[in-house]
């Protein structure tokens, strides 16, 4: 290696989304062209740690069609939130000690000799690593991804607006069935605590109904929008429901690992049923977070990795790469860390986009 030619390691972190393959091609492209090696750490910081170590290192030939342009991560990645539990690409789980962390992440640098590392990641994950490389003495830029888009201190991160499309999709497929048959079609929609992914796509899929964890919504409500889409000559209706939104008694909705969100179509079935509406209930799950990365997110995982790649050039550390009035920017990794998350806007203007057009999204 000579003094100017950068090793540099990228990795994916939390959980997957489309996208993640073309930020990664766009690291490697972009390094490589500035006559860098780029290495690509396995399943997040777990590559480093493992041993022996679990890394491939990367060429633009990695990266021929359809590669880049599939949904996944090639490199793997982990949202368990065990960091000494220790996922190997073959496999095999290593059990770590707290002690143990650590110094190996910095050995596991300094074996592969990386200056730095490009970590595609959400808030939760960059913290973590954002750690990790301050005790390695290791240089970090980050690049937001979340289908939730509710990364502190962006309008966009990779993976939302492909999640919007295969929803959006998803609502047109129901909207026919739910037609056939006069039904009330209830669609449950990934994004945590933030209602953006289930918000745009019942814009976008001309849903009746939208409700969302930032709006508190009555089920009387709901109801009254329902029958008033079938006096209105409807012969189905479309409700999409943010699987972070509160049953009416308060409590939210857990998956059956007891730790994501999950669950809260099942309770409106039931309900809407009782009350004499044909109605059946879809929980969209992880096909929101596959398929093709459309080019939206492509175009902007591209220019973030290279964004990413431009600031090491520039000798920068500790950044986070952003999108806000279309243009990408970089901000303070800490200062970004410190928001909060970027919920949905009650007074904003998806919301007002929304109920202008009939949609119950809440309150009244
Ligand atoms: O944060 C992304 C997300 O897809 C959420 O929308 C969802 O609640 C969660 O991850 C699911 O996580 P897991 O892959 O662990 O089931």
């Amino acid at each position: 290696m000579t003094q100017e030619t950068k090793r540099i390691g990228v990795l994916t972190s939390g959980g997957d989304c489309s996208g993640l393959n073309t930020a990664i091609r766009a690291v490697v492209f972009s390094a490589i062209t500035r006559g860098w090696e780029v290495y690509g750490i396995h399943n997040a910081t777990d590559g480093l740690i493992a041993r022996p170590l679990d890394y491939r290192k990367l060429t633009m030939a990695d990266f021929e069609f359809p590669f880049a342009a599939l949904g996944g991560t090639m490199l793997g990645t982990n949202n368990s939130g065990n960091p000494y539990r220790v996922t190997r690409s073959d496999g095999m789980v290593q059990e770590i000690t707290e002690d143990e962390l650590l110094p190996r992440f910095k050995d596991g640098v300094e074996q592969l000799g990386l200056s730095a590392l490009v970590v595609i990641g959400g808030d939760g994950s960059m913290a973590i690593v954002s750690k990790y490389c301050k005790a390695a003495g290791i240089s970090m830029i980050g690049i937001p991804k979340t289908i939730d888009n509710d990364a502190p201190g962006t309008e966009l991160a990779i993976g939302f607006a492909t999640a919007r499309s295969v929803v959006t999709d998803a609502l047109d497929k129901l909207d026919t069935t739910a037609s056939s048959h006069h039904r009330v079609m209830i669609a449950e929609v990934m994004g945590r605590g933030a209602g953006h992914l289930a918000l745009e796509s019942a814009i976008a899929g001309f849903a009746d109904v939208a409700l969302i964890p930032e709006i508190p919504y009555t089920y009387e409500h709901v109801v009254d929008r329902l029958k008033a889409s079938f006096a209105a000559g409807k012969k189905h209706a479309l409700v999409v429901i943010a699987e972070g939104i509160k049953k009416p008694d308060g409590q939210l909705s857990y998956a059956t690992n007891g730790r994501t969100f999950g669950g809260v179509s099942a309770y409106f079935a039931e309900q809407l049923g009782k009350d004499g509406f044909n109605v059946r209930a879809n929980v969209l799950g992880h096909i929101q977070r596959a398929g093709q990365p459309i080019a939206e997110d492509r175009i902007l995982a591209s220019a973030f990795a290279v964004h990413a790649v431009d600031l090491l050039a520039a000798g920068q550390n500790n950044r986070v790469v952003v999108y806000r009035n279309g243009r990408v920017s970089d901000e303070d990794l800490d200062a970004i860390l410190n928001l909060a998350n970027s919920p949905v806007d009650p007074n904003g203007p998806m919301v007002q986009t929304a109920r202008s057009l009939g949609i119950y999204v809440g309150e009244k």
